[in-house]
């Protein structure tokens, strides 16, 4: 090609990218910060039998697991040790956060971090509620609700992800209903059809059941055969959240009961991000007729779409009409890659050891004597729910319950134990939530941890 039309001048006068190099340096540079943060973790899994996490140096009382400080505070830390600067920080602006970033962040790979876990379930419950809307009442996809008064059912145990989403999408979080469940915390079908009785007798249209595989707080699986014939009997979407629970379907022997009548869902949500250490965010919602899915969903954009209209979902390859999104993300290549990497028997012993660590907790603490735990037995899923009790007696003020279980949980910080808790009728309880990964010998510092914290703070 001649210069004359410009193109080879400009080719020659371009500076040539670099683009690799760069990404080569900088992920070189990051991976040398991030080794040693699991290297760190897995130091001090060495020693978290003693109850006590590895002491690391640093501005204040930490552990591997985290430096611990209140949001102020810690937000204040953070204004004075990031530098922010419109200027470019380049490559040593850019390490220096990094290190600051980790040094304040909690080290999940840490054995003593057994807490909760975010994203990607709440947007999966909310999308099977909008496409069960749309594909029960067609015409409210472009019309709205009208005047019909929509209820969603979920049980009492069931997560807010509901009652959120009823409010993002104009259904009204006072029309989810709560349905009562029993001592094992499943939904008590009887009462779900009662429920719905009445709802119709005001002139309601409940169109949506919420059914949980593994509530947040029991890890309770709800009675799904009983509940999906219901559901069909009053026209309405037989949901199932398996955020949590979903992927106790990779143990055939825990799945057996527990997700029976699972495959007579019209939706499952399921995130392979909790419980099978998929990295997040991995949130699946799967359907039975995808074809609902599309036709519930699909808005024809044509400066972006370029598929002829369809019949059949078989044609779609873009997912942007199958969902509420338009852009997104291959989050369901990181499960991909981790099945591909691990095969389905690890998963399936993941489980399975979940399931095990879960009992080898519930066994130790009611060994002990100072601890009534009170979650359903056998226990349903990976939670292990109880109250310190010295010498097996529970205080009848459920405030003072509350009040010890808080400080509790709070001190353990700083010794590399994390865990969450959860109020109930005698104030609130620790919910410790095991993982296949946790260590026999982490659960017994915990035990330990947790008896010589509550001596420490007088209870
Ligand atoms: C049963 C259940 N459903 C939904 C969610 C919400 O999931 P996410 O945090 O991924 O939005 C959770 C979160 O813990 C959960 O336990």
């Amino acid at each position: 090609m001649s210069a004359a039309n410009g193109t080879s001048s400009h080719a020659q006068s371009e500076v040539p990218l670099n683009r690799a190099e760069e990404v080569e340096d900088l992920l070189t540079s990051i991976q040398n910060l991030i080794i040693p943060f699991i290297a760190a973790a897995d130091e001090d899994a060495k020693t978290k039998h003693t109850g006590h996490g590895l002491q690391v140096k640093g501005g204040g009382p930490r552990t591997t697991l985290v430096e611990h400080h209140p949001p102020k505070k810690l937000e204040s830390i953070l204004q004075q040790e990031m530098e922010i600067n419109e200027a470019a920080g380049g490559k040593d602006g850019l390490l220096s956060l990094v290190e600051t970033i980790l040094k304040y962040s909690v080290n999940t790979w840490d054995q003593g971090f057994l807490d909760k876990l975010q994203p990607g379930g709440s947007a999966s419950n909310a999308t099977a509620i909008v496409v069960a809307r749309n594909t029960l009442y067609p015409e409210t996809k472009t019309n709205g609700n009208g005047d019909r008064k929509f209820k969603l059912f979920t049980s009492a145990h069931g997560h807010y992800s509901v009652e959120k989403a009823a409010n993002l999408y104009g259904l009204g979080s006072k029309n989810v209903i709560s349905v009562p469940v029993d001592k094992a915390g499943r939904i008590i079908p009887s009462e779900f059809e009662r429920l719905i009785k009445e709802s119709k007798g005001r002139g309601e249209t409940p169109f949506f059941l919420n059914a949980t595989a593994g509530t947040t707080v029991y890890g309770s699986f709800d009675p799904f055969e009983a509940l999906a014939g219901i559901s069909k009997k009053h026209n309405m979407w037989f949901h199932i959240d398996g955020s949590w629970g979903g992927p106790v379907i990779f143990s055939t022997e825990h799945a057996a009961t527990r997700l029976a009548g699972a495959h007579l869902a019209d939706s499952i949500t399921i995130n392979p991000h909790k419980m099978l250490g998929v990295p997040m965010t991995c949130s699946f919602l799967l359907g039975a007729d995808m074809n609902k899915f599309y036709r519930a969903l699909t808005l024809p954009a044509g400066y972006l779409f370029h598929n002829a209209p369809v019949t059949n979902v078989d044609n779609i390859y873009d997912l942007a009409d199958l969902t509420p999104q338009c852009g997104r993300r291959g989050d369901a290549l990181k499960f991909f890659l981790a099945m591909q990497y691990y095969g389905s028997t690890h998963f399936s012993k993941l489980v399975a050891n979940g399931f095990s660590n879960a009992e080898y907790l519930l066994a130790r603490l009611k060994a002990n004597g100072n601890f009534v735990t009170i979650n359903p037995e056998p226990l349903p899923c990976m939670q292990v729910c109880f109250y310190y009790a010295k010498n097996g007696k529970l205080n009848d003020n459920a405030d003072t319950n509350s009040k010890m279980t808080a400080d509790i949980a709070n001190r353990l910080i700083s010794r590399g134990f994390m865990i969450d808790y959860a109020p109930g009728e005698e104030g609130k309880f620790f919910r410790v939530v095991v993982n296949g990964g946790t260590r026999n010998g982490t659960l017994d510092g915990l035990v330990k941890a947790l008896e010589e914290t509550a001596a420490e703070l007088g209870y």
